[in-house]
């Protein structure tokens, strides 16, 4: 896993913007007070907040399901009241809790639902149809002639983001996309979400209420309020690292010191350099190296900094082997991690391989060692001063 994050680039072009953008229900419920919000292209946005507060409310004047009754929106420039809503919703994706899928028509129908209604010729569309379908990882000759309930969530689920997609849109607006699957569904399908969005890159509005998922397929985060009032709206680290206020901090949870090692990259400057040794180093002089170390082991590089493996005491204390090397003794690592990945991930392998450290590289070379320690130190590094309640 790496950490894509693309279009957090504050100077990319707006692709939806929200000014003063207010709905007041006929009931007299102040859904959304005033809101003002950008959406760069190609960047994911996931709108966070408490139930009622108007997140479906707002994606549902996006695409002009709901008429806002004040304020303006603009897609791409363009005022969204100025298109005509059946042209504007064909440029907009839009994905919705349990699928939305019509329940009497095939999975490939419900897929060729936009290209249909775009009067492409039925061969076309139904080529389309299975390339979505591909591109959710759903074969279409296994899935394409079922019904909906012929699906299990998770893939139903799929079938409605490759709905969405059909007409190629430039903007999609997803409303809690992944809540009606068990969690390692949606585990996988955040997974595969994400890896699909990297490829295309689509500009995408998405709500939920887990802010994990948030953290975990964001640029950004638009964290609100009842009223739809926006609290902050930040990249995932600073959301969790810098809390706007107290409101914003409670939302996110006690335990978003844990969630900030998903959002915090390894980097260089946190690593530890235990003493390295040379594949043709004699054992006794590594012998002598590793026992003048604060921990009984080397790591052992070659002249073009590549990773070979390690030595401890054990394999240098039987040093009557005379001439023998270190290549002779060396074991090899089983895990080793990519600098730029997350900490969470080097702290799971950490743990799951019982190893106290892990050798981080680039490519094959080495780099330096994480230990438990260093990835708390690391984690303390990327917390402002003025919070060192965030840390772990
Ligand atoms: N048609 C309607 N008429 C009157 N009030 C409505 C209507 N639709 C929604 N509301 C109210 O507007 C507010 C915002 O609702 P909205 O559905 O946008 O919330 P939400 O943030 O999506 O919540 P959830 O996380 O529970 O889906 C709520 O108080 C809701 O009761
Ligand atoms: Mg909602």
């Amino acid at each position: 896993m790496t950490t894509e994050r693309h279009a957090d680039d504050a100077t990319s072009p707006v692709m939806i913007r929200l000014d003063g953008v207010g709905k007041i229900y006929p009931d007299g419920t102040v859904a959304v007070k005033s809101l003002d919000l950008e959406v760069r292209k190609g960047e994911l946005l996931a709108l966070v907040g408490p139930s009622g507060c108007g997140k479906s409310t707002l994606l549902r004047m996006v695409n002009r399901l709901i008429e806002p009754t004040s304020g303006r929106i603009e897609l791409d420039g363009d005022d969204v009241t100025d298109v005509d809503p059946v042209a504007l919703r064909r440029r907009i994706g839009y994905v919705i809790q349990a699928s939305g899928l019509f329940p009497h028509q095939r999975v490939r129908q419900n897929v060729m639902t936009v290209p249909t209604l775009l009067g492409w010729d039925k061969k076309r569309a139904r080529a389309r149809a299975d390339e979505l379908l591909e591109l959710v990882g759903l074969d279409p000759a296994t899935f394409g002639d079922r019904y909906p309930h012929e699906l299990s969530g998770g893939q139903q689920q799929r079938v409605g983001v490759a709905r969405a997609l059909g007409a190629d849109p430039d903007v999609l607006l997803m409303d809690e996309p992944f809540g009606a699957v068990d969690p390692i569904q949606r585990d996988r399908l955040q997974a595969q979400f994400r890896s699909i969005q990297a490829d295309l890159g689509k500009t995408v509005l998405l709500v939920t209420h887990d802010i994990d998922e948030a953290v975990r397929l964001a640029d950004r985060i638009a964290v609100l309020s009842v009223g739809g009032k926006l609290e902050q709206v930040a990249s995932p680290a600073e959301v969790l690292g810098t809390p706007a206020n107290d409101f914003v901090a409670d939302f996110v949870g006690s335990d978003r010191g844990l969630r900030r090692l998903a959002v915090t990259a390894i980097d260089p400057d946190d690593l530890e350099h235990p003493p390295t040794v040379a594949p043709t180093d004699l054992l006794a002089v590594a012998h002598q190296i590793v026992s003048h170390a604060p921990e009984p082991f080397a790591v052992v590089v070659d002249e073009h900094g590549m990773l070979r493996g390690w030595v401890g005491e054990r394999e240098l204390k039987d040093d009557d082997a005379g001439s023998a090397h270190v290549s002779d003794r060396l074991r090899r690592f089983d895990e080793t991690i990519e600098v730029g990945d997350t900490l969470r991930r080097a702290l799971a392998e950490i743990v799951q391989h019982d190893a106290g450290w892990l050798p981080v590289v680039e490519g094959d070379r080495y780099l330096g060692v994480l230990t438990p320690t260093s990835v708390h130190a690391a984690l303390r590094r990327a917390v402002p001063a003025s919070h060192p309640e965030m840390v772990l």
